[in-house]
């Protein structure tokens, strides 16, 4: 039986993870992530994809792709959180499950990050658990 596809997309600044204020996401870079999250995905059956940018189109690209064939997400919209209503609504289009990931306990940090636009869209939320957060929403996705 074939695996069972799985895109994790992150958005802004998120491809300088290990670099990027390491003492709140970190000292693992993207790659590093990525092939951490395509070992433990094939181990839960998942075939997964793990995308990058910082381009808010390209993102609302991939979120119709999802939307379209039906792919469950992992979507860390990093920023676009805080304030992206064309993000919230392509997510709003999903046809699979969506779980929406922040490294860091967004709750904890500037008042600013309290709010996500994205949430009311999702199936669930994982924040403040590190990298963690990524592969629990990976076992969710496959159970
Ligand atoms: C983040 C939290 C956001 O507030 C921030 O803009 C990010 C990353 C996280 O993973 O903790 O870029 O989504």
């Amino acid at each position: 039986m074939g695996q069972r596809a799985v895109l994790v997309l992150n958005g802004p600044n998120l491809g300088r993870l290990g670099k990027r204020e390491p003492e709140t996401y970190g000292s693992t870079t993207h790659d590093d992530l990525a092939a951490q999250l395509i070992k433990v995905g094939a181990e839960f059956g998942l075939d997964v994809e793990v995308r990058q940018t910082d381009a808010e189109a390209e993102m609302i690209g991939w979120l119709h792709e999802a939307a379209d064939y039906s792919i469950p997400v992992v979507l860390n919209p990093a920023a676009w959180s805080h304030y992206s209503i064309a993000i919230a609504d392509a997510v709003a289009q999903r046809t699979a499950d969506l779980i929406e990931v922040h490294i860091s306990n967004i709750h904890t940090r500037e008042e600013f990050r309290h709010h996500s636009v994205i949430s009311a869209y999702a199936t669930g939320v994982i924040a403040g658990l590190g990298l963690d957060g990524y592969e629990l929403a990976l076992r969710k996705l496959a159970a």
